[in-house]
């Protein structure tokens, strides 16, 4: 395998091209499935394990698991689900494809789009484990907001700088994030990540959340698709808050989000709100406690809660 570039992305092919399916992925995977013996009665946890904290990973094992159930089957709404559908062929499967596409990420731009999508996986997690009968399990909530910003790896993958020009203009909430994708002329990542998904076959449920998570095309009410949405969109906002500063801000969330996420399901658990500062710090320590599995280092992030 060659070494990555200085924009953190290596293409192995030496070709800038890439198709949908060359979905990229990190060292640390590479790593694992290298070592992985799929016949042994732990592979399953092995991947599971890393596949729960790594969005790529993720991806790449739902794409496994569609070859094997047509996507609308409605079956793969979990990593879970994902793996037992796959069974050890697929596990081999995994091993043996070609890698052609390893992001490094050295800057902080790019390391921080896997400690966001850490911090929305985790928070949605336990946000629906606060809404018991939403209608959606933990499991999904944590795998739709694992991959919820899919079009902001397919923008990294096409275009090394992209993540530094967005971070350059600075934001606070999704919105604003938007914003600043537009002031640097980066794709709207929802579009990009919903697009690109269907490319490679992704469930409906999950499409709907990676190009509705700003607010476009919204479900109807009430449904699950919609419940989820609202999950992973108080989910983003928590992060986006949580990486402004220390812990000693995370008493505001609660304000922020009924400014900037006025979902309804706020409404319907109106306890919830006094919980997101709880659900906010137990957040930023678990997703620090995940990140560090990828091995991929520090961020700023890190330093404003060391201080
Ligand atoms: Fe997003
Ligand atoms: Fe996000």
């Amino acid at each position: 395998m060659a070494g990555p570039n200085d924009d953190g992305v290596c293409r192995d092919s030496g070709d800038a091209t890439t198709a949908p399916g060359d979905f990229p992925t990190l060292p640390v995977v590479v790593s694992l499935l290298a070592a992985l013996q799929p016949d042994t009665p732990d592979s399953f946890d092995q991947v599971l394990a890393l596949a729960r904290c790594e969005p790529c990973l993720a991806i790449d094992l739902l794409q496994q698991a569609g070859r094997h159930d047509p996507p609308e089957s409605g079956y793969l709404d979990s990593l879970e689900t994902a793996l037992s559908r796959i069974g050890v062929a697929g596990i081999r499967a995994l091993i043996d494809r070609p890698t052609n596409v390893v992001f490094s990420p050295g800057t902080d731009a790019q390391k921080l789009l896997w400690l966001h999508s850490l911090q929305v996986a985790t928070a949605s997690e336990l946000l629906a484990e606060r809404t018991p009968g939403g209608g959606v399990s933990p499991q999904t909530a944590r795998l739709a907001g694992l991959v919820h910003d899919l079009g902001r790896f397919v923008s990294y993958r096409d275009d090394p700088l992209a993540p530094d020009r967005v971070d350059a203009f600075g934001y606070q909430t999704p919105d604003a994030l938007q914003a600043a994708e537009r002031y640097s002329s980066t794709p709207d990542h929802a579009a990009l990540g919903e697009q690109v998904g269907a490319q490679l076959g992704l469930p409906p449920l999950l499409l709907q959340v990676i190009g509705g998570h700003h607010g476009a095309s919204p479900p109807a009410p009430g449904t699950r698709a919609a419940r989820l949405i609202e999950l992973v969109r108080i989910a983003d906002t928590i992060s986006l808050h949580c990486m402004q500063g220390d812990r000693s801000q995370l008493n505001q969330v609660a304000a922020i989000v009924e400014r900037v996420t006025a979902v309804p399901m706020l409404e319907h658990y109106p306890a919830l709100l006094q919980d997101l500062p709880s659900i906010a710090e137990r957040t930023v320590e678990l997703a620090f406690a995940d990140f560090e599995r990828l091995r991929i280092g520090r961020t700023r992030y890190h330093d404003l809660c060391d201080a």
